[in-house]
């Protein structure tokens, strides 16, 4: 086999045979693809596209290039989310421990934030003491501890995807349904999740800023997931405004903290026991104890806090603090009618909270705070936000990103989109 040959079948428009897929992912791994090779067969993917027969034997080669992991010596059923990225996505901290409390073993490996979305590991590791890496025999220790375990994935857990993944965010070839959807599910059915309840966010903070096109994106996952044996479900929920108050490493465990203690801002609570309500069901356990009161009755905090210990963090820690704050007002009175998550997502990014290359560090104190949200009434000089960094140069490109995210208006906005978009299934 020959991997200009690969690359021409796809130029030119045609059909991956099962055979050029297995060679072709199998030698990228092995380095006998080189990486300018697979560049130019991923844009071709990308220009091209994939047929549904290409796309499930190429996700099933990426879950070959690894182990599988296997969770069947547990008690209890096992169910993972998995959200496509947004601003404020905290939502990883309180489910897992929620969903843990109602029941089911949450097996979760989560990344780190690239560009202005942040990543599950770069919060949790806001926590003084807290490891992201664990052992395969660690995450099922604290699996039977605590009920629910959030980690890195290890080096043998889909490294096709771990090699192209990198390759794509250089090459301009991320934006692409099939090689989207078999990066995310190649990795969550070789996790080993037993169900899977998608989160496909949709609007300027998120990859798809389309509703058509979030759907196209999370039918192909629901697909993949299925047909490899995972109950899988999406649901296309809104990224077009930020997700709760905060934005950064730290603020956001705050906020999780103070949804797990039975506050928090509505819009996480409500995604929150909307997506365990989904998770519970997905893995058969519906018609049991109720995530709401789970968030009601402490167990969620309780098994949050095993969870935290379990990895070395300290629950009772103080999160850290940025050294700079900066409080942003309203210029003029009125109703905010538009708050965009892409300028918040920026602003936080460019405050430190994320990172431009996958090598630098992230701040754990820097991020924005909201005093308000979309559709709120707001008087002139009343604070809108305020901005963390450990950098005080870094504020006034934050701050400028900030202020274009901002419309403020005489009336409420018109047609504020629901948070829960559409739900799909198999
Ligand atoms: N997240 C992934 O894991 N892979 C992609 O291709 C995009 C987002």
């Amino acid at each position: 086999m020959d991997a200009v040959e690969v690359i021409r079948t796809k130029r030119d428009g045609g059909e991956l045979s099962p055979a050029q897929i297995d060679w072709v992912l199998g030698e990228y791994v092995r380095g006998g693809v080189a990486d300018e090779q697979m560049a130019a067969l991923a844009m071709a993917i990308l220009l091209r596209g994939m047929s549904p027969t290409e796309l499930s034997r190429w996700t099933d080669a990426m879950i070959r290039s690894g182990e599988r992991m296997d969770w069947s010596q547990l008690d209890r059923p096992t169910t993972d989310k998995h959200s496509t990225g947004g601003v404020g996505d905290k939502i990883t901290l309180p489910l897992a421990p929620t969903v843990a409390a109602c029941g089911a073993a949450v097996p979760q490996l989560s990344g780190r934030g690239l560009g202005h979305t942040g990543g599950t590991l770069d919060k949790l590791e806001s926590i003084p003491g807290w490891r992201a890496s664990l052992s395969n025999a660690e995450m099922l220790d604290v699996l039977r501890e605590a009920g629910a375990v959030v980690c890195a994935a290890g080096e043998g857990l889909a490294p096709a995807d771990r090699k192209l993944y990198a390759l794509r965010d250089v090459t301009g070839t991320v934006e692409s349904v099939p090689l989207i959807a078999s990066s995310i599910m190649s990795k969550k059915i070789a996790e080993g999740t037993g169900a899977l309840v998608l989160d496909v966010k949709v609007g300027s903070g998120a990859f798809m800023k389309t509703r058509a096109d979030a759907r196209i994106l999370a039918e192909t996952m629901v697909g993949l997931g299925d047909a490899a044996g995972v109950r899988t479900v999406a649901l296309l929920t809104d990224m077009s405004t930020p997700l709760g108050l905060t934005a950064g490493n730290a603020l956001e465990v705050r906020e999780s903290v103070e949804v797990l203690a039975g506050g928090g801002p509505a819009d996480v609570v409500e995604l929150t026991v909307t997506l365990a309500r989904e998770m519970l069901a997905a893995c058969g356990l519906g018609g049991g104890k109720d995530p709401a009161e789970a968030l009601r009755d402490g167990s969620a905090m309780d098994t949050w806090r095993r969870m935290i210990s379990a990895q070395g963090g300290d629950p009772d820690a103080s999160l850290p603090v940025a050294a700079v704050t900066e409080v942003v007002t309203a210029p003029i009175d009125g109703v905010i009618s538009r708050l965009d998550a892409y300028a918040v997502g920026v602003a936080a990014w460019r405050l430190g909270a994320g990172r431009a290359r996958k090598e630098d560090p992230v701040q754990a104190g820097a991020g924005v705070e909201l005093h308000a949200k979309l559709g709120d009434r707001v008087s002139a000089g009343q604070p809108l936000a305020t901005v963390h960094t450990d950098d005080p140069e870094r504020v006034a490109g934050a701050v400028e990103a900030l202020r274009t995210g901002y419309d403020i208006g005489a009336e409420p906005p018109v047609g504020a989109p629901e948070l829960v978009l559409d739900r799909i299934t198999a």
